[in-house]
C-alpha cells in the first residue's frame, strides 16, 4: 500500500542510537520512518558512534545528527532542551544496557540522557544486547524502573545473535519497530477523532456560491449556484471540530455557527483570498464554488449604454482556484466537485487527476431531484491514486447529510482508512 506523505509530516521522532551491532539496522529504521512521512532526528551516544557513523544518519534523515551535550554549535542550531520540546516521541533503538540503567537512575551525563529528562514526549526503549547481558538482575530490575515511570519497553527478540549466543536479546526488524510507530500515531489520533471529531484542530477553507463577474458598473455574469452545499459543509466541518474558513460567493444564506465568514466577488478575489487563508494555514481545501470560467475582459468604467442590435462582450478564462492551490508545494489536501449532466464519473475521474486533487465529489445535476437549488443531494466520491482511486457512493441524503459524509470520507482518507465498497 503507498503511503500519503502529508499523513504524519507534522510528527517528529527523536531516533536516539545507542551502541551495540543491532545500529545498523536503525539506518534502515530511518528510512521506514520517512517512508511513513514523519520527520525523523537522530541523536547518537558515544558508544553509537564506534558502530556507525553520524553522517550516514544525516544523509537518512536529512537533518543533522546530534550528538554532543555541551557543543556551542549544535546548541545554537537546535539546543537539547528545543529538542526534547520538538519530539513527539522518542523511540530508543538499539537501547544498551548502559543507557537503560541511566535512564533509572536518572543520570544525565550525556546528551541522550539529559533529553530523556528534559521530554514530555512517550519515550520507548527497544533493547538489544547479549542475552545474558538482557537477563543480568540489574538489567532486568532497570527495565521494570523504566516501565513504572511510564517508558514502554519494546521486547527483544530471541535468536542467534552476532556475538554466537542463541536467545533474548535481538533487536526487532526495522519494518517492525516503524510500523509500530505507525499504529501508535493512528491510534491516538482515532482517539482524538472520537473525542473531538473527525476533523479536530484542522484548519479547513471552503469556497461556496457562485463567483460574479462585472460587466460594468451594474451589470454582472453569474450562475444559479445557491451555496448551499458548501455552507452545510461549512456547518459539518465545524461540527467535526474544525476551525472553518467559509470563502462566499454572492448569496444569500446565513453564516453557520462558529464558521468565519469572508464575502467575495468575482473568481480573481476568491483565488487571492484563497492564497491569502494558504499562507494562514490550511489543512483541508474544499472548493464547492461555481466559479465563472470566464470574465469580461475590460470591464467598463461606466454604464454600457443602449446602442445597436448587437452588443459584443470579449471574456477571458478566469484562473482555476482548486488547480491553482493543488500545485502550491505546502498544498493542504484537497477536495473539489463536479457538478455534471452526462459521462458524470468519467469527466469528474478526469478532473481529480487534471486538478491534482486528493478527492473529487460529483453528482449528475440533469437530475431534477438533486443538485443546484434542491435541499438533496446525492454523490460519488472518488479518491486520488495515492488511495488507490477508491470509489464511495454517497446517498440521496439532505444535503446536511451528504455534508456529513464527505467529512467522514476527509477523515478517511487524511488517515487511510478508505476501505474498497
Ligand atoms: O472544471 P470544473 O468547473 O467543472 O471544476 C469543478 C471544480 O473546480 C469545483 O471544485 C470548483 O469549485 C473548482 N473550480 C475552481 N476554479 C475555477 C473553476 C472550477 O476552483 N475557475
Amino acid at each position: 500500500m503507498s503511503f500519503d506523505l502529508s499523513v504524519f509530516s507534522n510528527k517528529n521522532i527523536i531516533l536516539a542510537v545507542t551502541g551495540g551491532i543491532a545500529a545498523y539496522k536503525s539506518a534502515i529504521l530511518v528510512r521506514r520512518l520517512k517512508d511513513y512521512g514523519f520527520n525523523v532526528r537522530v541523536v547518537m551516544t558515544k558508544g553509537a558512534q564506534a558502530f556507525i557513523t553520524p553522517l550516514t544518519f544525516q544523509a537518512l534523515s536529512g537533518n543533522p545528527v546530534h550528538t554532543e551535550l555541551l557543543d556551542p554549535e549544535a546548541e545554537a542550531g537546535m539546543g537539547h532542551i528545543e529538542l526534547a520540546r520538538w519530539a513527539d516521541l522518542i523511540l530508543v533503538a538499539p537501547a544498551s544496557c548502559d543507557t537503560i540503567a541511566k535512564f533509572a537512575a536518572g543520570l544525565a551525563d550525556d546528551l541522550l540522557s539529559t533529553l530523556y529528562l528534559a521530554t514530555k514526549a512517550p519515550v520507548w526503549v527497544a533493547p538489544a544486547m547479549n542475552q545474558q547481558m538482557w537477563a543480568a538482575k540489574p538489567t532486568q530490575r532497570n527495565l521494570n524502573t523504566l516501565v513504572e515511570d511510564g517508558v514502554h519497553v519494546i521486547m527483544p527478540e530471541a535468536g542467534s545473535q552476532a556475538c554466537g549466543d542463541v536467545g533474548l536479546g535481538r533487536m526487532p526488524e526495522p519494518e517492525d519497530l516503524a510500523e509500530q510507530v505507525k499504529n501508535y500515531f493512528h491510534q491516538a489520533q482515532r482517539a482524538i477523532a472520537e473525542k473531538f471529531g473527525l476533523l479536530a484542530g484542522k484548519r479547513v477553507v471552503i469556497t461556496a456560491g457562485p463567483t460574479r463577474e462585472a460587466i460594468d458598473p451594474v451589470r454582472y455574469i453569474s450562475n444559479h449556484s445557491t451555496g448551499k452545499m458548501g455552507f452545510a459543509i461549512a456547518a459539518a466541518c465545524y461540527s467535526a471540530g474544525a476551525k472553518v474558513t467559509l470563502l462566499a460567493g454572492p448569496v444569500s444564506l446565513d453564516t453557520p455557527n462558529a464558521v468565519r465568514r469572508i464575502n467575495v466577488s468575482s473568481a480573481i478575489k476568491m483565488l487571492d483570498e484563497s492564497m491569502h487563508q494558504l499562507e494562514e494555514g490550511c489543512d483541508v481545501f474544499i472548493a464547492t464554488a461555481a466559479v465563472a470560467d470566464y470574465r469580461v475582459a475590460e470591464v467598463s468604467e461606466h454604464k454600457i449604454k443602449k446602442a445597436g442590435d448587437e452588443l459584443n462582450v470579449s471574456l477571458v478564462k478566469n484562473p482555476d482556484i482548486v488547480a491553482t492551490i493543488a500545485q502550491q508545494s505546502k498544498r493542504p489536501f484537497m477536495v473539489g466537485f463536479a457538478a455534471e449532466t452526462r459521462n458524470v464519473e468519467e469527466y469528474a475521474a478526469g478532473k481529480l487527476v487534471a486538478k491534482k486533487l486528493d478527492m473529487i465529489a460529483c453528482n449528475d445535476v440533469s437530475r431534477a431531484d438533486i443538485g443546484f437549488a434542491s435541499d438533496q443531494n446525492a454523490m460519488t466520491v472518488f479518491f486520488a491514486e495515492q488511495y488507490q482511486m477508491e470509489k464511495r457512493d454517497l446517498e440521496k441524503a439532505s444535503k446536511q447529510e451528504i455534508a456529513q459524509q464527505l467529512v467522514e470520507a476527509i477523515h478517511d482518507a487524511l488517515h487511510h482508512e478508505i476501505e474498497p465498497i
